[in-house]
């Protein structure tokens, strides 16, 4: 879906597919260089990370294994809670793996502090985090990001992955959300 296919819904376009791409593949070879000789184990937090993950890992040049998991850390509304639940786990063993975590965003910075926590638990040999998106002015908790995309504002944002109640995520940019959508 492209901006212009639901312009009505978006105050403007904050990160254009081109630059997401752009950035990706400055962070993959960052990541090569990092993890040479290594194989990564790349984590993907589900749904949002799905474009992240799919566009990382197709642009590294190195091979690595992929696994997924779920984490509800919101309600229904557009804030953290802070509660962090496991919905679906992942299938591999951590031990002495090194572990990347891809996200799309880090709002509060809950839920990836829990998560680098929870996995670092579990004998991984390292677990380093990149994520496409930083609220700076969100943050209720500090988070060592190794690998980040762009620091944005602190606005409802939503497409590549970001949804609002489910609907945006296929949007190709990444876009602030226009209040009236939220507020009606
Ligand atoms: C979003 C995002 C992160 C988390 C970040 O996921 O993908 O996982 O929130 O927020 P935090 O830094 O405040 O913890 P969400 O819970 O909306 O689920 P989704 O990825 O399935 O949309």
């Amino acid at each position: 879906m492209e901006a212009s296919d639901v312009s009505a819904d978006l105050t403007r376009v904050l990160v254009s597919e081109s630059e997401i791409r752009a950035k990706l593949a400055e962070l993959a070879r960052r990541i090569e260089n990092d993890y040479d000789g290594d194989r990564p184990l790349l984590v993907g937090v589900l749904k949002g990370a799905v474009m992240v993950m799919a566009d990382l890992a197709r642009e590294l040049r190195i091979h690595v294994d992929m696994d997924w998991m779920a984490v509800s850390s919101y309600g229904a509304g557009t804030q953290s809670s802070g509660v962090v639940r496991i919905l679906k786990d992942l299938d591999t063993d951590l031990t002495d793996r090194r572990v990347l975590i891809v996200e799309d965003i880090i709002d509060s910075g809950l839920t990836l502090s829990w998560l680098k926590e929870n996995l670092g638990l579990r004998g991984a040999k390292s677990v380093e985090i990149c994520a496409l998106l930083r609220k700076p002015g969100a943050a209720k908790v500090d988070v060592d990001v190794t690998y980040l995309g762009f620091d944005i504002p602190n606005e409802f944002v939503v497409g590549y992955g970001l949804d609002y109640a489910n609907r945006y995520r296929n949007l190709r940019d990444v876009a602030i959300l226009a209040p009236h959508v939220y507020e009606s």
